[in-house]
């Protein structure tokens, strides 16, 4: 998604903006941009990474003590220099940063040419600072600011700088915007990470408010009404260091993966317990989640079905509102989102919300909109999650469902034990050995068109989730199939030497087996995942058996093999093609 930063302040904006550009990269996009205010407002934008268009446009060349920065995720408009923001209105004294979308975009464009404006991008945003130029030329600029963002359909978050107003205007709806609070200086951002490096003092932003910085002080208005929002200190996340020795942040985070996993062993046993009790109490729990987290929500209905002997239901979060009527108050949502700010996570659980239904959250992300907008929240502390692939936040999801769902059976100090064997194991699991081993394995799939995935059990999402991580990031086409569905169809697919990745557990071995044993009749060359080699196989990966970790243990040499390919590739691990860290828009 767009990532957006602004600064206004006693320091000169431009390199501050420049340093949030790069802690906004994780997000995803194809150009950026930044506009400085002095005298006039000048701005500088192209196609590319920030490196690229820094080096060649020289950002911090412009002068003056207030700016806006942006990285595009391009929504409407190719990924052009025209499309890319910061976007100007015709009398060049309004720029503008957005992220989100501007449903009446066209309907507002068209009202504008009509009174002579001319618009030089593809862009839904460009309609926003000519909207406040015409208002602005028979009401003040505050006024004009406020009649534009009442004109707006859709969802936004957007930065305001003008020769016309000493400061910064943010306006946020339905899509996170957050502001920094330093010493007479203040940062307004998409997300903390913009500018955590220069505080942790944060104001969360609601629907419907606008932020107004001057220089030495800030209000926020929400329908006139004058608000007032406390500045909370977050915790300093476990401090970003970069990638560290790591090349790639993908890497650096499936190792991170132990430490990860560690701090959750001695999470306050209450804060799971109140989400066992809730959903022992409710009549009728639903999963929502997208992408990897929805893999760790299905993971969870075989985990409370056969752990706690609890039904409960998954949705992906997109679907949701087709389901939503089944909602009662004594319904409980059970939300897992990494950001915090998936937009179809989010709807999801406003819908819910409105039937009464209490939300509870399990995300990475402190401060997030899902955590602002839940009854009760589960904080991973996995880490900032930088690479736009999930990894450390997925294994992490799976192993604080175990923990819930061995409390619900009074059992938490077995979550704990197994969870500590897992730790030993996962240092195996990441040894250089086994990065060895899995470069082989890429090597011989690297120049694969299709790669097929079969599991069954907790094995079936572990499949789904493994065919996410070697599309997403080395973009071969790889697709997951429950074992016992081959024969409805999908077997069709099989020719001479398609490769098949199959899971093995104890509890699914024999039909497993039969299942690739199908394949290999049909030409397949097959990599088995599980405890014991088996003569179907033409490689084997071997992954201890653990009491309902195999999900956990059996990704962990996939996560590696997606990245080893992304790398045979050419492909970049930490920024794929296409794919945003945060989905922030529906
Ligand atoms: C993860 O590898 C993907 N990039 C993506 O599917 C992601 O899991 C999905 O967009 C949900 O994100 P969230 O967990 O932040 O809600």
């Amino acid at each position: 998604m767009c990532g957006i930063i602004g600064y206004t302040g006693d320091k000169q904006s431009a390199s501050i903006i420049l340093s949030s550009l790069y802690n906004l990269e994780y997000r995803g996009y194809d150009s950026c941009g930044i506009a400085v205010k002095d005298l006039d407002i000048s701005v500088l934008k192209d196609v590319g990474k920030v490196d690229e268009v820094n080096t060649k446009l020289n950002f911090l060349s412009l002068e003056g003590h207030t700016g806006v920065g942006h990285t595009r995720w391009c929504t409407h408009g190719k990924v052009t220099k025209e499309n890319a923001h910061p976007l100007l209105s015709n009398n060049h004294k309004i720029a503008v940063v957005h992220n989100g979308i501007i449903e009446n975009y066209l309907l507002l464009k068209k009202r504008l040419q009509k009174e002579g404006f001319t618009f030089y991008s593809e862009t839904d945003t460009e309609v926003i600072p000519n909207l406040i130029e015409y208002y602005a030329r028979s009401k003040s600029f505050i006024d004009a600011v406020q009649l534009a963002v009442g004109d707006l359909c859709g969802q936004y978050a957007i930065l305001i700088m003008s020769t016309q107003y000493d400061g910064l205007i943010a306006c946020r709806k339905e899509s996170p915007l957050v502001l920094g609070v330093g010493h007479n200086e203040y940062y307004v951002a998409s997300d903390i990470p913009a500018f955590a490096q220069y505080t942790n003092n944060v104001v969360y932003l609601n629907d419907g408010d606008i932020l107004y910085i001057t220089n030495k002080s800030y209000s926020i208005y929400n329908n006139n009404i004058k608000q007032q929002h406390p500045v909370t200190t977050i915790s300093r996340e476990i401090e970003e260091t970069g990638k560290g020795d790591f090349e790639h942040y993908f890497i650096k985070e499936v190792m991170e993966q132990i430490d990860a996993i560690k701090r959750l062993i001695f999470i306050d046993q209450s804060i799971i317990s109140e989400v066992a009790k809730e959903i022992i109490k409710a009549k009728g729990t639903y999963m929502v989640a997208c992408g990897t987290a929805s893999y760790a929500c299905m993971y969870g209905l075989y985990l409370f079905s056969k752990i706690a002997h609890i039904h409960v239901n998954f949705c992906i979060a997109s679907e949701f509102d087709n389901f939503k009527h089944f909602l009662t108050q004594d319904s409980l949502v059970i939300a897992i989102s990494q950001s915090g700010e998936t937009a179809d996570t989010l709807m999801a659980i406003r819908s819910a919300k409105e039937k009464g239904a209490k939300v509870i959250s399990i995300t990475n992300v402190e401060g997030s909109t899902l955590t602002r907008e839940s009854d009760y929240t589960i904080l991973q502390k996995a880490g900032q999650e930088i690479c736009v692939i999930s990894t450390k936040a997925y294994t992490s999801q799976l192993a604080i469902l175990i923990m819930i769902a061995y409390e619900i059976v009074g059992n938490y100090k077995e979550a704990v034990e197994i969870l500590k064997d897992l730790i030993k194991y996962l240092y195996y699991l990441t040894s250089e050995s086994m990065r060895e081993y899995i470069k082989l394995l890429a090597d011989k799939l690297k120049d694969k068109e299709h790669i097929y995935l079969i599991g069954r059990s907790f094995q079936y999402p572990t499949a789904l989730e493994a065919a996410l991580k070697i599309k997403e990031v080395s973009y071969i086409h790889a697709e997951a199939y429950a074992g016992g569905e081959l024969k409805h169809g999908s077997i069709a697919m099989i020719e001479d030497g398609s490769p098949c990745i199959v899971f093995v557990s104890n509890e699914t071995e024999s039909s497993i087996i039969s299942n690739a044993i199908e394949l290999k009749a049909r030409g397949a060359w097959i990599i088995g995942v599980g405890q014991r080699n088996n003569e179907v196989f033409d490689y084997f990966i071997k992954v201890r058996e653990l009491p309902w970790l195999n999900s956990i243990c059996q990704i962990i040499p996939m996560q590696l093999l997606a990245y080893q390919l992304a790398i045979l590739r050419g492909c970049d691990p930490d920024k794929p093609r296409n794919l945003a860290k945060s989905v922030t828009v529906l």
